[in-house]
């Protein structure tokens, strides 16, 4: 590099080459040049280990070692920081332990495992005084963790609140627009690279669940894990719903939501949910569409800000990999320049914080009920909702899915009212399935 004194490349080896990993060599070579301006120093990919050794990744490894030994790959003096994109739980767990162990960095995507482990990979990277990075967990490419561990250190956070599952959103869009079955959008998801190896974690809103629970942790300081949120996914919903949503005003969402109310002597205690939710068609959040991610922070400082970009995907996400290795690399070149809590609060100060309960939180609802012989059946319907002083604004039946559907827009109501009426509508002879029910937010 002119101008500046020769540096000792940093090593790096990455664990798990499917497609992100793909999409991280893809970066590291194509980028190389202005990785070395930015770092002063190159990435050099020292060694790759995966299970799957005969795969054309389309990528060239002239100068790399690629073989399935990841204990090897820890244990290799040239390598200081470790890439994990395997996913799953146990055997990354395994990997990242011990390369904590052999005093090495961890770069990591693995959201399932950081919201279910997440309060012993953090306390090992501490106790071995190494980085663990993980931008790439949630919204693919958008820098969205960085943005609230550092750029709004300053604020209380009030609401994050967003679209952060990529597959989900790409299939709730193309279901709305060509009214296809949800299967075939699925799998068009997966063939583009955008689901989980199991797409059941995108589908029953698991994945998001993950993410959500660590931006809870980094927003407000609790101590969550994702089996703590109230969370629904995507399936069952049909295309009438999404005409009426256009219909009444709105698109339908998968959104992860999670609030800190702050009472007056201090006490602080949280909202948090994952579920298909109507915003408003005129919406920043509803022009999201496709595997498009985006997050809305809001902080008692700086107000709302948007956070957009892509939320899945080869490239988007092995540009968060390699942003956090340069963010290491970095680290490294300083000489530690001291704990950058990557939770964003010190360990200490993150511990359990209590749940709003459902009676103290209320909103509007989008109702559809299968019913058999109606006649009559919406006025018991509409009188079960008023015991529970659920108001109902709007009612109309229609035909959907060779059954005919009351379909209601209620008024403000109490999340326990409407649960307590939505046990007594089921219990009716002539309701043939769960209701579908979907909460309205207008904050998004
Ligand atoms: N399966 C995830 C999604 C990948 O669809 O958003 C990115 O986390």
């Amino acid at each position: 590099m002119s101008g500046q004194d020769e540096q000792k490349p940093i090593g790096v080896g990455l664990i798990g080459f499917g497609t992100i990993g793909t999409g991280v060599v893809k970066v590291l070579r194509d980028n190389a040049e202005v990785i070395e301006q930015r770092l002063g120093s190159r990435l050099r990919l020292v060694r790759i280990a995966d299970l799957d050794l005969d795969t054309d990744r389309g990528v060239d490894l002239s100068g790399i070692v690629f073989d399935a030994d990841a204990s090897a790959l820890i244990a290799d003096p040239d390598v200081q920081i470790v890439i994990e994109l395997i996913g799953g739980y146990d055997v990354p767990r395994k990997f990242i332990l011990e390369a904590f162990a052999a005093g090495k960095h961890v770069v990591t995507a693995n959201k399932a495992l950081l919201a279910l482990h997440g309060r012993e990979i953090f306390g090992a990277a501490a106790s071995a005084s190494v980085e663990v990075a993980f931008e790439a967990a949630v919204g693919g490419g958008i820098p969205v963790l960085r943005s609230l561990r550092e750029g709004l250190a300053a604020n209380q956070i009030e609401t994050v609140l967003g679209i952060l599952n990529g597959t989900t959103n790409y299939v709730l869009t193309e279901m709305e627009s060509t009214g296809e079955d949800f299967d075939v959008v699925l799998k068009r998801a997966q063939e583009l690279g955008y689901a989980e190896a199991d797409p059941t974690f995108d589908v029953e809103g698991i994945d998001a669940a993950h993410k959500l629970a660590l931006m809870t942790t980094m927003a407000f300081g609790a101590e969550i894990t994702f089996e703590d949120i109230p969370t629904t996914g995507i399936r069952g919903l049909l295309p009438i719903d999404f005409e009426l949503a256009a219909q009444f005003g709105y698109r339908i969402k998968l959104l992860g939501i999670a609030k800190c109310h702050r009472s007056e002597d201090g006490q602080e205690r949280i909202e948090a949910r994952v579920q298909p939710t109507l915003v408003r068609d005129s919406s920043l959040l509803a022009k999201v569409d496709g595997a498009m991610n985006a997050v809305l922070v809001i902080g008692n400082a700086v107000g709302p800000t948007l956070y957009y970009g892509a939320g899945a995907g080869e490239m988007p996400t092995a540009s968060a990999v390699v942003g956090d290795l340069m963010e290491i690399a970095r680290e490294i070149r300083r000489g530690g320049s001291g704990p950058v809590p990557p939770l964003s609060y010190f360990p200490e100060q993150i511990g359990p914080k209590p749940f709003v309960p459902d009676a103290e939180l209320s909103g509007r609802h989008y109702l559809r009920i299968s019913v058999k012989d109606q006649p009559g059946l919406l006025g018991r319907v509409t009188s079960l909702l008023g015991d529970e002083a659920v108001a109902v604004e709007t009612a109309m039946v229609r035909s959907a899915n060779g059954s005919d559907s009351i379909i209601l827009l209620t008024g403000v109501a109490a999340e326990d009212g409407m649960q307590r009426a939505i046990v007594r509508i089921v219990e009716l002879d002539e309701v043939t399935e769960m209701p579908r029910v979907i909460r309205i937010e207008e904050e998004a």
